[in-house]
């Protein structure tokens, strides 16, 4: 895959990876068309991309996706897209052991977001054969964490409709590649808010793992190795024992 003069829609753009996500695909040569909520950051993105790169300047569109009338407005002017990245997301630390409020705020941003997204671009994708979609999920998808109920089940949720989606479309046989990201942790105000730093890696680095991956139509890209191995691992493990590891953790 070359990204060159290629549409790519990143969701959640202002800032964390999906702004470096942005910066690293327009200096690839991607036409970058950038979606999340504060326009300020959007517009900064949009400087910083026409300083730095030789790419088209990006589109930039705020809008708050979990608003379903202000997303078809959006990306109805966005469409066609070649690349979508479905990156936006929210992690609450929670207080409690329990919030539906805060559940229901993630599987808003997480899960049905992209729902509505993809029920957007995909008859464009279908009609033209062509098309690649991301999905930004996370190794807290392979278990239950201590603290993160919302979160690991909106990602675990999202792991299997994109892997569920891939294979409905091979077997209609067309041509739109789906890869599943399954980042550790990254150095981003997210896991500032909610999470221990060490074994994160930068959002440079996570960005340039991500688009190696994209680049190769990867179905699935998982890193840092080690957490990918122990995560499968303790999906794998008696529950007991993931109580054990994960009640020290004190995010
Ligand atoms: N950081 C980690 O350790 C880590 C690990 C594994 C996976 N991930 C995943 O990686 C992705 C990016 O995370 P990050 O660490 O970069 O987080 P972040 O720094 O908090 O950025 C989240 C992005 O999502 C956007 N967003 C949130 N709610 C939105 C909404 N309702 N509508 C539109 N955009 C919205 C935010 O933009 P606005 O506020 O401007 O709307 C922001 O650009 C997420 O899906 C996250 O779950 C992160």
């Amino acid at each position: 895959l070359e990204l060159k003069g290629r549409r790519i829609l990143i969701s959640g753009a202002s800032r964390g990876l999906g702004r470096e996500l942005a910066l690293q695909c327009s200096r690839a040569g991607g036409e970058v068309i950038a979606v999340a909520r504060n326009e300020k950051d959007l517009e900064s993105l949009k400087r910083e991309i026409e300083a730095t790169s030789e790419a088209p300047a990006p589109e930039i569109y705020p809008c708050d996706l979990t608003d379903p009338e202000k997303t078809v407005e959006v990306l109805g002017r966005a469409l066609p897209i070649d690349v979508a990245v479905f990156n936006a997301g929210v992690k609450y630390g929670e207080d409690g052991f329990f919030s539906s409020k805060r559940i229901l705020e993630t599987m808003e941003v997480n899960l049905l977001a992209v729902v509505r997204t993809l029920n957007l671009l995909l008859p464009s994708m279908m009609e033209r054969n062509s098309g690649h979609l991301v999905f930004i999920s996370s190794l807290g998808g392979y278990h239950g964490m201590i603290r993160a109920n919302g979160y690991n089940a909106s990602k675990a949720a999202l792991s299997i409709l994109a892997d569920s989606l891939r294979m409905d479309l091979l077997s209609s046989g067309k041509n739109i590649a789906v890869t599943v990201v399954k980042p550790g942790l990254i150095q981003t105000e997210m896991l500032a808010s909610t999470g221990p730093r060490f074994l994160a890696v930068s959002k440079e680095k996570a960005a340039r793992i991500i688009l190696k991956g994209i680049l190769k139509e990867k179905e699935e890209i998982a890193f840092p190795k080690p957490m990918h191995l122990l995560s499968i691992a303790v999906s794998l493990l008696p529950k007991r024992w993931g109580w054990r590891l994960f009640r020290r953790v004190k995010p």
